[in-house]
This record gives structure tokens, sequence and C-alpha cells, in this order.
């Protein structure tokens, strides 16, 4: 073979190799097909001028016992070829000791363009798990190949599943609540929101937050619960509202009361550079007393702020950062007549 030869043989062969490489890279960044039901669209009244809220259209569990058993897991993070034997193992032992009646999980399920086949996983493997458990999603769920709807489909129907897309208009997807009675009588509601992943349009760099229509929502929502006996609700979600950082500056300046807080903070709260006014929202409207959230993988803190609890929950796998003593689940118990609330860590021995 002669040399010029060699050499456009060379060329071809390095030109198709790129053209493969690019193809692929193409290929695995283009979203699957996903079926948006755009008819959910949420309007506070309906044309006749009645409210469309409906308590029937909120999934109600009814508790047995007198006490009712919520772990929230968080930033679970399936990822291609990372940990997922590990992963599974750690959720079921946080699960056998928790032993709750329901499970929720703040967000980061998946992660990386393969998230089309650990949503798969996830789906499975609580569904085996066999307690009612509801998402919400993180920053980086649909960073992949599924986006939200095509997530979503999967979780509304998953076994054991209590989640729901919600409405498609007020921003995010996975607005929607659970609610609790006791004896057939309101008791407690749970509110789960989608916190957004990014602020586009914004000068830096900064995790998302609400959007103006899901804080309207939340307000609509949270009003007609009260007016259908349901007095106290507690919020899940994924991002950190910047009302935490403040909580738990001011606890540790006056002394880390332990009536008032616990857990560590051993990173900077990464919530939204702006402030959309939901923690004032809540204030307002003085029902949800206690807020989950998960985001930043090394804080496990419960601190009580202006009479709202602000939690993290505890970083359930060891996918991504994270630190080997703590990895586990935050357990929630609301018991008694009066509906109390208990907040405790599972921390797993390393
Ligand atoms: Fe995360």
């Amino acid at each position: 073979m002669n040399g010029s030869r060699a050499f456009l043989i060379a060329i071809a062969v390095i030109l198709t190799a790129a053209l493969i490489t690019g193809i692929t890279l193409l290929g695995v960044y283009v979203r699957l097909p996903s079926d948006p039901d755009y008819d959910n669209i949420w309007t506070e009244i309906d044309k006749d001028g009645n409210d469309t809220f409906d308590i029937d259209d909120i999934t109600t569990i009814n508790m047995d016992g007198d006490e009712f058993r919520i772990l929230q897991l968080t930033d679970l993070h399936y990822r291609a070829g990372y940990k997922i034997a590990d992963s599974d193992e750690l959720i079921r032992r946080t699960v056998e000791i928790a032993d709750p009646d329901m499970i929720v999980i703040t967000g980061d399920m998946v992660m990386t363009v393969e998230n089309n086949f650990y949503v798969e996983h996830v789906a499975e493997l609580f569904s085996d798990i066999g307690i009612p458990w509801a998402v919400t999603y993180g920053n980086h769920d649909d960073e992949g190949r599924a986006d939200k709807f095509y997530m979503g489909e999967i979780y509304e129907n998953a076994e054991y599943s209590l989640y729901r897309n919600g409405p498609v208009n007020i921003g995010g997807l996975g607005n929607y609540a659970v609610n609790i009675t006791r004896n057939g009588e309101p008791y407690y509601s749970l509110i789960m929101m989608d916190s957004g992943t990014y602020l586009e349009d914004y000068p830096e760099f900064s995790y998302g937050t609400f959007e103006t229509g899901q804080i309207y929502w939340y307000d609509w929502l949270q009003t007609n619960l009260i007016e259908s006996g349901y007095a106290k609700s507690m919020m899940f979600f994924h991002i950190p509202l910047p009302e935490y950082r403040v909580a738990f500056d001011e606890w540790q300046l006056n002394g880390s009361d332990p009536a008032i807080g616990f857990g560590e903070r051993r990173e900077d709260e990464c919530h939204a550079l702006i402030n959309i006014g939901m923690f004032d929202k809540i204030k307002q409207l003085g029902a949800t007393t206690d807020v989950f959230v998960g985001h930043d993988h090394v804080n496990d803190y419960s601190v009580e702020y202006k009479g709202i609890g602000l939690h993290y929950g505890v970083k359930s796998t060891r996918q991504v950062y994270h630190d080997d003593d703590m990895i586990g689940g935050k357990l929630i118990t609301i018991s008694g007549e009066n509906a109390e609330v208990a907040v405790s860590n599972i921390l797993l021995p390393e």
C-alpha cells in the first residue's frame, strides 16, 4: 500500500468514527417521546364562576391506629453503572428501620442521560417495597432522555404510587396533595411541589425555585383544604427556601437550643438567589407546620423558624457527593388527636 492511499484510509476511518460518535451523542440527548396531559389546566374558578376545588380529587389515606409514620428519603441519584445494588440495599435497610406507613422521596431520584432506565428502576424498587410512596422532582431528574412527563407516566402508574402530575400550567410538574384521615375525619394534608431546576435569564448561576403560578395554586389548595377541615399540612419539595439559611444561622447564634433544632449543616444552603415568597405565603396561610427538602447532600438539620419546622432530609444513597456518616432517612411521626409532629434522623451505620 502506498503512503497516500494509507493516508486516505486513515482519514476515512477518522471521519467515520467522528460521524458515529456524533450520531450517538445526538441520539442519547434526544428526548424520548412523552405524552403531556395538556387537559389538566388549573383555574381557580370554572367558566360558571364556581370554585374548581373538589376534595375527592385528592388521594386519601386513612391512618391505622393512632400514629402515621412518614419516611422521607432524598437524593437517590440513580445513574448508569453506579452502586445500584448498594443503593437499593441502603434504601431497604432504612425502610426496615423506619417501618413507615408512607414514603416520600424529595427529588433527584435519577440523573444523567440514561434517566429513562433509572426511573423504571426506582418505580420497580418502590413497588416491590410495597408501601405507599410519593415523589417530587429535583433539579437533576429530567436532565436525560426522559422529561418530567415521561417520568410522570411511569410514577403515576407504578404500584403503591401516590404520585400525580397535577396541573400542567402552574410551573413544574408533580404538584399534588395526599390527605390523611383519622377515623375517617380530616387529619393532615401532605403537599408535594416541584421547586424547579435552575433559574433561566438570571445573570448568575442559580438553582431554581417556584413559579408564581405555583404560589397561587398552593394558596388556592391550602385555603380550600382548610375549609374542608384539613387545618394542618406539611410540604415536600427539593430545593430549600432561602429562609433555611437564616433559620440555621439564628439557631446557631442563639446557642443551638435542642428544643428548637437538631442536625448538622456541612455545606451552604444552595437555594435560589431570588426569594419568590413561598415562606411568606406559608406564614400567611398558617396551615403548613413543616417543610421537608433535600438537595444539599450533607445537610440533615431540622430547625424551627417563625413557628414553621424547616427540615432537610437525610441523603439516602452513596451516589454522587455524600458523607458516609450521613446516609439514611428522616422519620416524621404524626400522632394523637392534636396531630403532634415528631421528627428524627435515621442514620445508617457506616
Ligand atoms: Fe441531589
